[in-house]
């Protein structure tokens, strides 16, 4: 396919999105009660955006007031410098000081089936017993620790611990493998990894410490790691190294005294991928960061004391980290956590929950409501979810069908969604209604979030007109913004700040409609997004050509019905090597064994070239284009004759791609 006929295809889709004209108005049952009633809130923050950031912190419990609100030096931001606070004391202390200590904080439910409830009250003691292990550990204030963990309490727990002591923590995703956690480790300096046994994965017990034994073979700076136990599974313990929670915690003084953080010092790291091999190491700090994601939450999600918020997210990922952790626990909401996969022992798990915890506001990604959509309404219509009030959806674009289904099938015609975009790097929500005032549109974002100063650029650098397409990009700094990218300062700049200078670009194509509503195009950089989460392309062509059979690799992104994208990797094998499905399932295994199951390519397609530019680089557009052109499910094959001769003429004419 040509170049201009890539692009043909891709404006008509755009086209068949802006071609969605539903408009969904707030419900005036739901608009009457809500916080926020008035668009006045934009106008406020617009014109005083120091001031209305300001306020907001105030809500927050500060030791030391701050002296500056904001000091923008691009591309680095600071906020609230000189005030000094501790994110547990505002997640747990306060609202226990308030009356609230018996009020649930979560609701826990384990995969086989095992529950708990763990109070404001509770989860404090808890903390502050961990957080006395860790000290106990050799664990202080700016030390790293590393977390690799299931959905269990002690991963929160674990969180807020190293809050409590001033030690950043960067939690990895307990789908890693081990040399990917390896890799986060080593880059993050981590003292001490925690981690359980393992967690339960689709009815069976899943290995966890097996994995950090292994990246610990690769990684000199860990001292010690604490073990929580979940499956009971036999587990090898390093002397002196390694140590049960349920052997040092417990035994612990319940009370650790918070460490007086500044507003500045880092909170977490928490690695996404990029355009390279190597993830970066996303810095995010202590006072903007927390104003940021309470008052998106509480705005957004328009929380009332009585809410029960499950984010259906994992804490390994930022979702998790603002949604599920920090934002709720600062707004003093009570939450749900759930340990395992949504279909197990069947699809009406999340259903059961939600009527079993009367579950007020659910906030997923669309790849999860597109497999409920799959697996049928049936399921959800053999529970009462009338508990529902607002749904959310977060991490890929929803295609309108989804949107619809959710807020039919789910939200039972009476719910607003809130569609928010948002990143790793930007901390907290901003693109997204406010359910009282906003007319959505489904597979719309809609507006920037008070405060946000968002557009859509050219090319060149200039604003676009409504009605057109661009590059998004952020012209203010907000609370909750990354403030680098861990010990690569120059990285940081070169990715978000220079392509268009002085402005944050985050990597997405957006357009604006007549009224100034954002529609999200997907990414404009080599970076897929599999099921809401984030894949660099490059990271899973260097998985391949580790295998000593593989020449060269190219992976694109191929657009998929359920995951939003799917991974589809071109393979050229070593001169000698031959080429078979069996190679094909084992170099998807590899990537697997590499990276982690979400890197395993859907695909694996062998050819005998791939299309490059003159100056050598490889032609994305064209195997995308191959890639999305083919009937195919999971599986290997050979390139066709007509794949093999749409490469070579490519390559012979050799036009620049991108
Ligand atoms: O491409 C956008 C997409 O997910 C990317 C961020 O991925 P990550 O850092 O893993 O964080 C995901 C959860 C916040 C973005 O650059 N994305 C996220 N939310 C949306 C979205 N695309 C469209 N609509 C969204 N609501």
């Amino acid at each position: 396919m040509t170049e201009a006929k890539a692009t043909e295809q891709r404006e008509i889709a755009i086209e068949a999105l802006l071609a969605e004209d539903r408009t969904f108005p707030p419900p005036p049952e739901f608009a009457a009660q809500a916080d926020i009633q008035s668009n006045e809130i934009y106008e406020r923050a617009a014109a005083d955006l120091e001031g209305f950031w300001a306020e907001e912190a105030a809500k927050l419990e500060w030791f030391t007031p701050w002296e500056t609100v904001l000091e923008w030096k691009p591309p680095y931001a600071k906020w609230f410098l000189g005030g000094e606070l501790n994110v547990s004391v505002n997640c747990l202390d306060r609202h226990v000081a308030a009356g609230k200590g018996d009020k649930v904080a979560y609701y826990w439910e384990g995969e086989p089936g095992d529950r708990a409830a763990i109070t404001y009250a509770e989860l404090l003691t808890e903390v502050q017993k961990c957080a006395n292990a860790l000290k106990e550990l050799g664990v202080g204030r700016g030390d790293r620790v590393a977390i690799y963990m299931p959905m269990i309490l002690e991963l929160p727990i674990a969180m807020l611990a190293c809050t409590r002591i001033g030690a950043p923590h960067t939690v990895v995703f307990g789908g890693f493998s081990a040399e990917s956690l390896a890799d986060r480790i080593n880059d993050s300096q981590a003292k001490l990894v925690i981690t359980a046994d393992g967690g339960y994965r689709r009815g069976k017990p899943s290995p966890l410490k097996p994995n950090v034994d292994a990246a610990l073979s690769l990684s000199t700076t860990v001292e010690r790691v604490l073990v929580a136990r979940r499956t009971g599974e036999p587990v090898a313990m390093v002397n002196g190294r390694d140590v049960w929670w349920d052997e040092i915690v417990p035994g612990q003084d319940a009370r650790c005294e918070p460490e007086r953080m500044q507003s500045e010092d880092m909170l977490f790291l928490l690695y996404t991928s990029g355009t390279t091999a190597k993830p970066k190491g996303i810095l995010h700090t202590t006072g903007g960061y927390l104003t940021g994601v309470a008052t998106t939450h509480r705005s957004i999600f328009d929380i009332k004391d009585e809410d029960v918020f499950w984010c259906a997210a994992d804490l390994g990922w930022v979702t998790g980290h603002s949604y599920i952790l920090y934002g709720p626990l600062t707004n003093g909401t009570t939450g749900v956590m759930y340990e395992g996969t949504p279909d197990y022992p069947d699809p009406s798990r999340w259903w059961d929950i939600v009527e079993r915890y009367q579950v007020t506001i659910l906030y997923t990604a669309p790849t999860a409501i597109r497999a409920h959509m799959k697996w049928g309404p049936h399921h959800a219509a053999r529970h009462d979810l009338s508990s529902l009030r607002l749904l959310g959806t977060v991490g890929e674009p929803i295609n309108p069908e989804a949107w619809i289904w959710y807020q039919q099938q789910i939200g039972g015609g009476r719910c607003p969604i809130v569609d928010t975009w948002w990143q790793t790097e930007t901390g907290m929500a901003l693109l997204t209604p406010l359910p009282g005032i906003t007319t959505t549109k489904p597979g719309s974002a809609t507006k920037p979030f008070p405060g946000v100063d968002a557009d859509i650029f050219d090319n060149d650098g200039n604003a676009v007109p409504l009605g057109e397409g661009g590059y998004l990009v952020l012209k203010k700094p907000w609370p909750a913004m990354l403030r680098g990218i861990y010990n690569d300062p120059e990285r940081y700049e070169r990715t978000y700040w220079s392509r268009f200078p002085g402005v944050y670009f985050p990597g997405d194509g957006a357009r604006r409609d007549a009224d100034g509503d954002y529609w999200l195009m997907g990414r404009v950089d080599d970076v897929m997004n599999v099921s809401g989460h984030r894949l660099s392309t490059t990271e899973i062509e260097s998985a391949l050509v580790s295998d000593d059979r593989v020449a060269e690799a190219a992976v694109v992104g191929r657009p998929d019905d359920l995951t939003g994208e799917a991974i589809f990797a071109f393979v050229i094998a070593k001169s000698g090597i031959e080429t078979s499905p069996a190679l094909g399932e084992e170099l998807r295994q590899h990537c697997a064994a590499k990276i982690g199951p979400i890197a395993r390519p859907k695909t694996v397609m062998f050819t005998p070239d791939l299309p490059k530019t003159r100056s050598g680089k490889i032609m994305r557009r064209l195997l995308r284009d191959i890639a999305t052109g083919r009937e195919l499910g999971d599986t290997t094959t050979l390139a066709d004759a007509g794949v093999v001769e749409q490469i070579r003429d490519a390559s012979r004419a050799g036009k620049d791609d991108e």
